[in-house]
């Protein structure tokens, strides 16, 4: 799976560019602004249709503009593609595969997998538990469609929830409206949570392995999904646990005005040698585990769907010292890559196969 070409239209600081792609590896240079991560921006919108650092469409339109537009062609599994996005001002966007009009925006999943690497990765190990919460709904909304729908209904529910405890007392309330939403909860909630739990389960396998290899057999990782919901081994009946805690935890949710329990309070505990690398890891060893995460989820994502995604390194090469930058580019030979730099080291240079250089400067691109 690769990316031949890109038209951008108003996106961002682009104006009009139009770039054609090595099917490996494509280095894109340029100093602070100039729109190297807006470049990887849109590449990744075609993956999921939406942005990694944005919920809002509008924010990559053109300053002053109405619309943008962009557009790449692909080559997965011998065949072209095409994908183009529309977006606008006043509309929904419109998203078109081999200029099909897209009926629902979500059938843009599993056509392009895309893995992005960038700084932020490192609050994913760093940062509090929303980080990685979003890190495993992001992934698992690519690999698995109906998780997707899942984690929709789920957060809709729980809204509708959160508002009903606001506007009403414990004292005097509508039970069996509140009794409908709790079984559509638990219906859901536990849906989530196994998934991510297999998930998690399926990652460690494979993170363990690349962490070992990076680190010589140094360190260990572990990651542990840990939901609030039930203890790791009392899988049994997951849906009836969940209904009675949140029975439970009622008359607290009243008083809290929120849902104190779910799937949307779960974290993950990633271990290097059984210490939590939050807490008690040193910055390299975080940075280790925010690769062997990263490395693993495009393992993960090979396995699940038989395709090699596409990765994204948005400046992330100069945060990781001269071995594990080697680690990665050595790993990643079947990968196309875009990696975004202020610099090209001569690392890089010696290291990396056939490749083109792009210098992007105030919107523009150059190769
Ligand atoms: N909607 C927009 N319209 C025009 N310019 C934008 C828009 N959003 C961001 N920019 C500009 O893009 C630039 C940042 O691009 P970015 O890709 O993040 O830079 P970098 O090269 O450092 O990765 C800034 O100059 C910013 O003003
Ligand atoms: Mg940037």
């Amino acid at each position: 799976m690769y990316i031949k070409k890109l038209l951008l239209n108003n996106f961002r600081n682009y104006k009009n560019e139009k770039i054609f792609f090595h099917d490996k590896v494509n280095i894109i240079i340029g100093n602070n602004a100039q729109g190297k991560t807006n470049l990887l921006e849109a590449l990744y919108m075609m993956s999921i249709g939406k942005s990694f650092r944005t919920n809002r469409d509008q924010d990559m339109i053109m300053f002053n503009e109405k619309n943008a537009y962009f557009k790449i062609w692909g080559v997965k599994e011998n065949s072209e593609i095409t994908i183009d996005i529309l977006l606008d001002k006043n509309q929904k966007k419109t998203i078109k595969i081999n200029d099909l009009k897209l009926r629902k925006n979500t059938e843009i999943l599993e056509n392009l997998y895309i893995v992005i690497f960038s700084p932020e990765d490192l609050k994913i190990v760093k940062e509090g538990p929303e980080k990685r919460r979003n890190f495993i709904n992001r992934e698992l909304c690519q690999i698995k469609p109906l998780y997707y729908h899942n984690l929709y209904k789920y957060s809709k529910i729980l809204l509708q929830r959160n508002a009903f405890l606001k506007e009403y007392q414990y004292e005097h309330y509508d039970q069996n409206m509140l009794d409908i939403w709790d079984k559509e909860i638990s219906q859901y909630g536990s849906l989530l949570i196994k998934n991510r739990m297999d998930f998690i389960e399926k990652l460690n396998i494979i993170s363990r392995e690349i962490h070992n290899n990076i680190t010589n057999n140094e360190e260990k990782i572990e990651l542990v999904y840990e939901t609030n919901i039930l203890d790791q081994k009392d899988m049994l009946d997951l849906e009836t646990i969940y209904l009675l805690k949140l029975k439970k935890s009622r008359k607290m949710d009243f008083f809290r005005g929120n849902t104190s329990i779910g799937p949307h309070k779960d974290d993950i505990r990633i271990m290097v040698n059984d210490k939590d690398v939050r807490n008690f890891g040193s910055q390299g060893q975080q940075r280790t585990a925010s690769l062997s995460l990263k490395l693993a989820e495009i393992k993960l994502i090979q396995k699940e769907t038989g395709e090699v995604p596409i990765l994204l390194l948005d400046d992330v090469l100069s945060e990781l010292d001269h071995l594990r930058q080697k680690y990665l580019i050595n790993s990643l030979k079947e990968v196309q890559l875009f990696i975004t730099t202020t610099e090209i080291n001569t690392l890089l240079k010696e290291h990396l196969p056939d490749h083109y250089i792009f210098e992007v400067f105030n919107g523009k691109v150059i190769k």
